[in-house]
């Protein structure tokens, strides 16, 4: 039993395997949070430990609450759903105006319920389970006395997973109207804050690069306003004891499945307490609740892990690829393909195209994707989003003819769209020059030269989702790059009233979900992948949708050694696009070797970026080598478990390792960025092998030991730029 109600002390024990998430009924009314961490099996009268006095907080100061048998003041007190208004001064989870122009709520507890499953999220996705065996689910009833405004906290626990989701439903059972405005997705209080806030954060080309630094006194947070989660910062957050490190120290984990304006943050108050929170960014943020209607949050995850980053990581890279992406691919291995932009741009034909795809099909590629440019009179970024029909000068038998030609050739065909943007050079735009994100009088600030579709409007939705169903209809494409290439800007809609403007950022978002989730529903054999400027909305509400993610249109090799670094700490290789380009490389001009740029790649969703054509002989063996290595090891790299032995964050070394489930074979993938002349010798410890087999390297014929390589390790020195090494160790007895 995963949820275990102690009623006689009025506390629920919320168990994953190795962690216990403990919330208490204080009083018989105010959701308290007593703990989140290791698993406790027995609880008690717990409250007595947590301080509930107001004189620890001084009577001068903190607010008493006459609510309570014993008046309590809030400031302090660990909570579940902390309200504004009643005497907490921390950040607060819950914050919304009456008829009356007053923002003070009391939500206190009215019931309970426990259940086997876990349910959908109504117009929003969430991680989900496959049968109700798999996770109990419970549902705190909160209500507001003064104005009817009633809350559902709703945890669902996995038995078998240490995760736990987290999400809020308000529902107006008042006799007024209720405007929302600051309604995140959880929020938890913790003793002390001697943790570092660890976060996740770069640029376009620079995602998630990995920052950690001491929790201080106040608010520390990373967002986004861009209108969608973005390359600056990731929502994913950890908490991190300071002497936490990859194998050792209590981490907590925070992540939220929504892919537009966000907070994710920590606030440690006056006592030191810290308080954990995620959800919508309220800056911008109203929503309008008339009577009767009712509110969905986005689902919060939660992970802790006692034993560092690694067990942390690995929970959510199993979460992820199991239980948040879905359909058709979920578990098989993806085709090798060759995306056509860094060879061609927007200057291709269409016998160009089959040049490229010819000799891709010739070294064992399976998948042909032809990107921007096939549309429309588009022949570079200036025109044409929006007028998704082909361009016949560049390819004058159609999508048809071309897919036709590529699937001759033994390749699958797939296509590039950006369906969420509009140029204002089009015919879209002519026709329907109020179809785009736009505040009336006020200029339209172009981005790319491309404005932003308003998807909160249910007619532009069903546009789109008739517009691509007709060409996936019509031509054999079984793979698409949903690619989406700029912030929001004048987020406002031509169809909602004044008092619901503010709504827009988050009805765009729910109208992406219907429109995505429409779309993979009507074409289950289409392989998906999102993009967005690169890794510009790499979260946990995309990968309810896409199968992966251009991870950064930074396809240098030892770029990517801290981008899929940084992105690992939360994301699998599963969802991780990643491409051989050519060299020197376009975005840094770095020249690396085909053989370092492959071994980076294959420890993603692997292809290739460039024309073949180009290449000399010895690269295309080296090519034909990687592909078999792709089709061969992708269990071991997908399914396997993945660990960071060295990070290029804080060494000259990346060594990412990946040993499958049975432990029988493990990757090693050594990478040096820096060559240093008569180097020192660095020891590596391997991780995660058996340790009492022997294990036969594949190139070397080296036989080691398990142990050996675990507690010896491998040694390395680096005499030049950029090496690379690969290690296939396999069981031999
Ligand atoms: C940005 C993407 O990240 C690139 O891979 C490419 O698809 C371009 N857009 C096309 O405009």
């Amino acid at each position: 039993m995963a949820i275990v109600f102690d009623k006689e002390n009025f506390i629920f024990n919320l168990q994953t395997p190795d962690t216990s998430y403990i919330i208490g009924i204080y009083d018989n009314k105010l959701p308290i949070h007593v703990h989140f961490g290791k698993r406790i099996e027995k609880t008690y009268d717990m409250f007595s430990m947590l301080d509930i006095e107001p004189i620890n907080y001084g009577s001068a100061h903190a607010a008493v609450s006459l609510d309570f048998n014993d008046p309590v003041t809030l400031a302090g007190l660990p909570q579940e759903l902390p309200t504004y208004g009643c005497g907490d001064y921390r950040t607060p989870a819950f914050h919304a105006q009456y008829e009356n122009g007053t923002t003070v709520t009391k939500l206190w507890y009215t019931g309970h319920k426990i259940y086997d499953g876990k349910p959908e999220l109504e117009q929003l996705p969430s991680t989900y389970v496959e049968s109700d065996s798999e996770a109990q689910t419970l549902e705190l009833y909160l209500r507001d006395e003064l104005t009817g405004v009633e809350a559902v906290l709703c945890y669902t626990v996995y038995n078998d997973r240490n995760v736990i989701t987290r999400s809020n439903r308000y529902i107006n059972n008042g006799n007024q109207t209720v405007r929302l405005k600051n309604v995140l997705s959880a929020s938890f209080d913790m003793d002390g804050c001697d943790y570092d806030f660890v976060r996740f954060s770069g640029s376009w080309a620079r995602e998630r690069a990995v920052y950690r630094s001491p929790l201080i006194k106040g608010n520390q947070s990373v967002e986004s306003l861009r209108g969608s989660s973005g390359h600056q910062h990731n929502p994913f957050i950890c908490i991190a004891k300071h002497d936490a490190n990859e194998d050792y120290g209590d981490v907590y984990g925070i992540n939220l499945v929504y892919s537009g304006n966000f907070v994710s943050g920590a606030c440690v108050d006056t006592c030191d307490r810290t308080r954990v929170f995620t959800g919508i960014n309220p800056f911008d943020f109203e929503w309008k609740l008339d009577k009767g209607e009712s509110f969905q949050t986005p689902e919060a995850v939660m992970v802790f892990s006692d034993s560092g980053f690694t067990k942390l990581s690995q929970t959510f890279h199993e979460l992820i690829r199991e239980r948040t992406c879905r359909g058709t691919f979920r578990d098989i291995r993806r085709p090798v393909l060759l995306n056509n932009w860094e060879a061609t741009y927007f200057d291709f034909t269409e016998d160009k195209v089959v040049d490229i795809a010819r000799k891709a099909a010739e070294v064992g590629v399976e998948l042909m994707v032809l990107d921007d440019g096939w549309f429309g009179v588009r022949n570079d970024d200036h025109s044409s989003l929006g007028d998704w029909f082909e361009n016949k000068e560049k390819l004058p038998n159609g999508l048809e003819g071309l897919a036709k030609r590529i699937n001759d050739l033994g390749l699958k065909f797939g296509l590039w769209f950006e369906p969420e943007m509009i140029s204002p050079v089009s015919k879209l735009y002519d026709e329907h020059p109020d179809w785009c994100l736009h505040v009336p009088g006020r200029s339209r600030s172009e981005s790319r030269n491309q404005l932003t579709l308003d998807y909160s409007r249910q007619d532009v939705c069903d546009y789109i989702i008739d517009t691509l169903s007709g060409i996936f209809e019509r031509a054999n494409i079984e793979y698409i790059k949903w690619d989406m290439n700029r912030n929001m800007s004048e987020i406002g809609s031509a169809l909602l009233p004044a008092d619901r403007q503010r709504e827009t950022a988050h009805r765009y978002m729910l109208g992406l979900y219907r429109v995505l989730g429409t779309i993979k529903k009507r074409f289950p054999h289409i392989l998906m992948e999102g993009c967005a400027g690169g890794g510009g909305r790499f979260d946990m509400g995309m990968f309810c949708f896409f199968d992966q993610f251009w991870t950064s249109d930074d396809s240098d090799a030892i770029e990517r050694l801290y981008i899929q670094t940084g992105t690992s700490y939360c994301y699998p290789t599963t969802v991780m696009g990643a491409h051989v380009s050519a060299s020197p490389n376009h975005q840094v001009k770095r020249v690396t070797d085909i053989k370092t740029r492959g071994y980076v790649a294959l420890a993603g969703q692997f292809g290739y970026e460039l024309d073949l054509n180009t290449l000399t002989d010895d690269e295309i063996e080296e090519v034909k080598q990687q592909i078999k290595l792709c089709r061969e090891l992708d269990p071991v790299f997908h399914r396997g478990d993945m660990f960071r032995v060295s990070s290029p964050f804080d060494s000259n070394y990346t060594i990412w390792e990946f040993v499958s489930k049975d432990k029988k074979t493990a990757i090693v993938d050594i990478f040096t960025v820096k060559g240093t002349p008569y180097s020192p010798y660095t020891v590596f410890r391997l991780k995660g092998l058996d340790p009492k087999a022997s294990y036969k390297e594949r190139f070397t014929g080296k036989i080691y030991s398990g142990d050996v390589l675990m507690s010896m390790g491998i040694k390395r020195d680096c005499p030049a730029d950029f090496l690379s090494e690969m290690m296939i160790l396999e069981k031999c007895n």
